[in-house]
């Protein structure tokens, strides 16, 4: 259920789910409330009060006379019911009250999901058919592998293309299986390219209720798989892990040097496909089934993880000009590269495209039909590497910027992934620049994820803290604003309030990593549009693809330069766009055969030693951009901000 939340005295609404937190639909609603230890309800500071409606709270730390009087703490409260909350006035150091500056953040609607993706028909590329064959006879005296193709041509009298099969061992088992289930048997059939069937297993009985598939995405921090039904398309389980090879390596280039290690290339693939397992022991406890009852496979991951999966030698994949050692996958048993599934199942990789533009990235550009629409698109997905595809349904140029670490907490003193303790949300007081910090888990704050750190960096530009070359004014009257080890810095939470007992600090040099990474991505979307004659006003789209454009905020990412100014209507957020392209191409023949199609369409730049790419690189490394009539509306909001 829905409430609206109403913030006075500047009157802002917000729609929140019941039961939603209150120090969350603030900040969401870009409601500035003091906030120091993250939402622990330690600090105190929250303090709101609430004038109309019901809020479920914890009085904590609170006064009995300020309970007594309506006051709150904001992080301690949840939403009951549609609510009037007054936030106590901010005032100037003059003791009047000051104007709070206007909303400035926004979420990317979902609204992506079905008019990008559209429907999906549940006519799997595997399929099982339950055949009741008539026995041998003198009459009729066929060999047996000959009775089941005939009964295959006699269930689809239609179909083109003979039967087949290519697993040996199938005719050393199958004379016993069908006169042991009386020639009532299920037949595992592949439908093939070029039409037909080919059978992959035959099983005694009617098991055609029992026909799962296993989508897998190959993440090189994070694998997930979700398990599919195949009869009605229905996702029965979900499970996900780290990547077991993280111990050998956090990025790819690191997985590169540990394969070539002796024996290093076998240990990765062993620990990838050990990953894959225990996602499927997960899903096969889940629900009772035996890994034995998936049918089929298919997984997408980036070059190098998908290298590495098939035990190919990933060596020169980081080797000018850096060309991939095949781009279409050979179909795969998974069996035989240790993955405990049905002996015949099929694993499908998505085909790459270059070096660092791996079959995630197709399979999320399939997912979203770019390649069947007259719109012109940019998807992004921001990682580490950076990958950035530009086109329609005629062209398509793709490219991968090695954004560097930093939206993953890398080369950021107080850094960390998106977890517990991790700064997510910040606003800052225009005059007094105390901090609103919004904390995952609502707990004292033990850094600043990648989103957290976009939020702190634009509000510090809002509201003149930093220059637009990242650098912090000096002279402004708050000790928050100081001289550490690595130069001048913000001090985001005192020890006192802080989970890691010390100073949290956002420093230049975190400021300066955070510009080159958002500065990469935004060169790679100017060289590859300059590249097709389009500049950012021809674009009808902009798809936002991966885990983190789920947290991220719309506004503060075009603040500081990550994202293009341009129409807010038009950018999409499709979430794990690879995994949803596994998922469609599992349950789906004809979407799943356009793959190739797509990646046929996707021609590769390579950005790195490409002097376009690094004109825009150094023009972008300001906030937001040196040239300000690409960002119109960020300049407007900085306008007298000396
Ligand atoms: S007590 Fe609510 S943010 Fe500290």
């Amino acid at each position: 259920m829905k409430h609206t939340i109403t913030f006075l005295p500047d009157n802002i609404t917000a729609t929140v789910d019941k039961g939603e937190n209150l120090l969350n639909a603030a900040a969401q609603a870009g409601v500035y409330i003091h906030a120091y230890c993250g939402g622990d309800g330690i600090c105190g500071k929250c303090k709101v009060v609430v004038n109309k409606g019901e809020v479920r709270s914890d009085k904590a730390n609170l006064k009995q006379e300020d309970w007594d009087k309506g006051y709150r703490l904001a992080c301690l409260s949840t939403v009951e019911s549609d609510l009037e909350i007054t936030v106590p006035e901010m005032t100037s150091k003059s003791g009047k009250a000051l104007k709070r500056k206007p909303r400035t953040t926004r979420t990317i609607s979902a609204k992506a999901q079905d008019s990008l993706i559209g429907s999906w028909e549940i006519e799997p590329p595997v399929s099982k058919l339950y055949l009741k064959l008539n026995p041998p006879s003198l009459d009729d005296n066929i060999s047996d592998m000959d009775r089941v193709m005939r009964g295959i041509r006699q269930a689809f009298p239609d179909h083109v293309g003979e039967p087949s099969y290519d697993h040996p061992e199938l005719i050393k088992y199958l004379p016993a299986v069908l006169r042991e289930s009386d020639w009532k048997i299920t037949l595992l059939l592949l439908r093939r390219n070029q039409g037909g069937f080919r059978i992959i297993d035959v099983e005694a009985g009617d098991t055609t209720a029992k026909l799962y598939g296993l989508a897998v995405d190959i993440g090189t921090t994070t694998c997930s798989g979700v398990l599919v039904d195949l009869n009605n398309g229905e996702i029965l389980a979900e499970s996900s892990g780290y990547n077991g090879q993280i111990s050998c390596g956090e990025d790819v280039i690191s997985r590169i040097v540990y394969a070539n290690r002796p024996g290093g290339q076998k240990a990765l693939q062993d620990k990838v496909v050990g990953t894959i397992n225990t996602i499927i022991e997960d899903i096969c406890r889940e629900l009772i089934i035996s890994p034995a009852d998936i049918a089929y496979m298919m997984a997408a991951g980036n070059t190098i993880m998908s290298h590495l999966l098939l035990g190919l030698d990933p060596k020169y994949l980081r080797e000018s000009p850096y060309v991939p050692g095949v781009s279409r996958f050979p179909l795969t048993k998974a069996a035989e590269l240790g993955i405990h599934a049905h002996p015949s199942m099929r694993l499908f990789l998505y085909p790459c495209i270059a070096s660092y533009v791996g079959g995630d990235i197709v399979a999320g550009v399939h997912a979203c039909q770019m390649a069947k629409s007259d719109k012109v698109s940019l998807f992004i997905d921001i990682g580490t590497n950076g990958e950035i595809v530009v086109g329609n349904q005629d062209w398509m140029v793709c490219a991968a910027c090695s954004a560097g670490p930093a939206f993953e907490g890398g080369g950021i003193r107080y850094g960390m992934r998106a977890s517990s303790g991790a700064i997510e949300n910040f606003q800052i007081h225009p005059e007094t620049f105390d901090p609103m910090i919004v904390t995952i888990g609502h707990i004292k704050p033990s850094g600043i994820c990648g989103s957290g750190l976009i939020s702190i960096v634009a509000e510090l530009l809002e509201n003149g803290v930093i220059d637009q070359q990242g650098k912090f004014r000096q002279n402004l009257d708050t000790p928050r604003i100081r001289q550490g080890a690595d130069g001048w810095e913000y001090v985001l939470a005192w020890a006192r309030d802080s989970l890691i007992g010390e100073d949290i600090v956002i420093t230049e040099v975190d400021l300066d990593n955070l510009m080159r990474a958002k500065g990469a991505m935004y060169a790679g979307y100017q060289t590859l549009l300059e590249s097709v004659g389009l500049s950012f006003a021809d674009l009808d789209r902009v798809i936002m693809a991966g885990n983190f454009g789920a947290y991220i905020d719309l506004e503060r990412a075009v603040c500081i330069g990550l994202l293009p100014d341009v129409d807010r209507e038009n950018f999409y957020y499709i979430g794990n766009a690879s995994m949803l392209g596994c998922q469609i191409s599992l349950s789906d023949v004809n979407r799943f055969q356009e793959r190739l199609a797509v990646r046929q369409l996707m021609t590769n730049m390579e950005l790195s030693e490409n002097p376009e790419f690094m004109q825009h690189y150094m023009a972008a490394l300001f906030l937001p951009h040196t040239d300000m009539s690409l960002f119109p509306t960020v300049q407007e909001k900085l306008k007298g901000i000396s």
